[in-house]
């Protein structure tokens, strides 16, 4: 399917598939997204909450790493160590990553390398930059099986309509399972069949308030 890159309201670029009217961001601003959904609502949340040192994050859908890279950045600030699993069924090309030009529009300046680190590591191996852990394999989420288990899921599938697969019970009884208890589970999504089956699977939901352009997100915690 083809990508064309566009511009969303905070000036951060993304990927569009016209096909399916899908973009890997919000049009609102997608690096407002990512620092809101997954860095203040998810990591930064956790980490109060638990009071760790140390964190576990799996994401759903690596796609152009700005999530990896603002995770990498808030746990280098704030002095936590980072292990980060990541899978990804599609992965972009590094020509599509140098296209689409994120990283004019990314913090910490002093970071933009890693950035591209992630995009250059191999696939389906363990890497390390100093203690931050990273690993990311060209897999279907769907055929994975999770061994480990996670502080944090960053959930980042395509939206509903263009996979139906991924918001139903069998994809996020993966989640479920995969969590630790106390751990968050976090997206974009706010859909009210996605909440009830996170409630049928056991999960406590909070719907917060979303970014610029969404009024509601949803994370849900996994009890003790
Ligand atoms: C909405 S985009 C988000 C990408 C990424 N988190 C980012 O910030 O750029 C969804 C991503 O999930 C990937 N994806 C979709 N279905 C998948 C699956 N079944 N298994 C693994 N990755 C998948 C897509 O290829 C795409 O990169």
């Amino acid at each position: 399917m083809i990508k064309k890159i566009f511009k969303t309201q905070d000036g951060s670029p993304s990927f569009i598939i016209d096909e399916l009217d899908e973009t890997y961001h919000s049009r609102n601003g997608a690096l407002t997204e990512a620092l809101y959904i997954y860095i203040e609502k998810g990591l930064s949340s956790w980490i109060k909450n638990n009071n760790k040192k140390e964190v576990s994050i799996f994401e759903m859908g690596l796609g152009t790493g700005l999530n990896a890279y603002l995770a990498f950045c808030f746990c280098n600030k704030n002095n936590i160590k980072l292990n980060y699993y990541t899978v990804e069924k599609f992965p972009l090309s590094i020509e599509e990553i140098k296209l689409l030009g994120m990283e004019k529009y990314l913090p910490y300046p002093e970071f933009h390398k890693l950035f591209k680190w992630l995009h250059s590591s191999d696939w389906n191996t363990n890497n390390f930059h100093e203690d931050f852990f990273f690993k990311k394999s060209n897999l279907d989420f769907l055929d994975l099986t999770i061994n480990k288990k996670y502080d944090i899921i960053f959930y980042d599938a395509f939206g509903y309509n263009a996979q139906p697969e991924m918001w139903g019970e069998k994809a996020l009884e993966i989640c479920f399972r995969a969590l630790k208890p106390c751990g968050y589970w976090i997206s974009y999504c706010s859909k009210g069949s996605v909440r009830r089956c996170l409630e049928k699977l056991g999960f406590a939901n909070d719907r917060l308030q979303g970014p610029p352009g969404k009024r509601e997100i949803l994370r849900a915690i996994k009890p003790v």
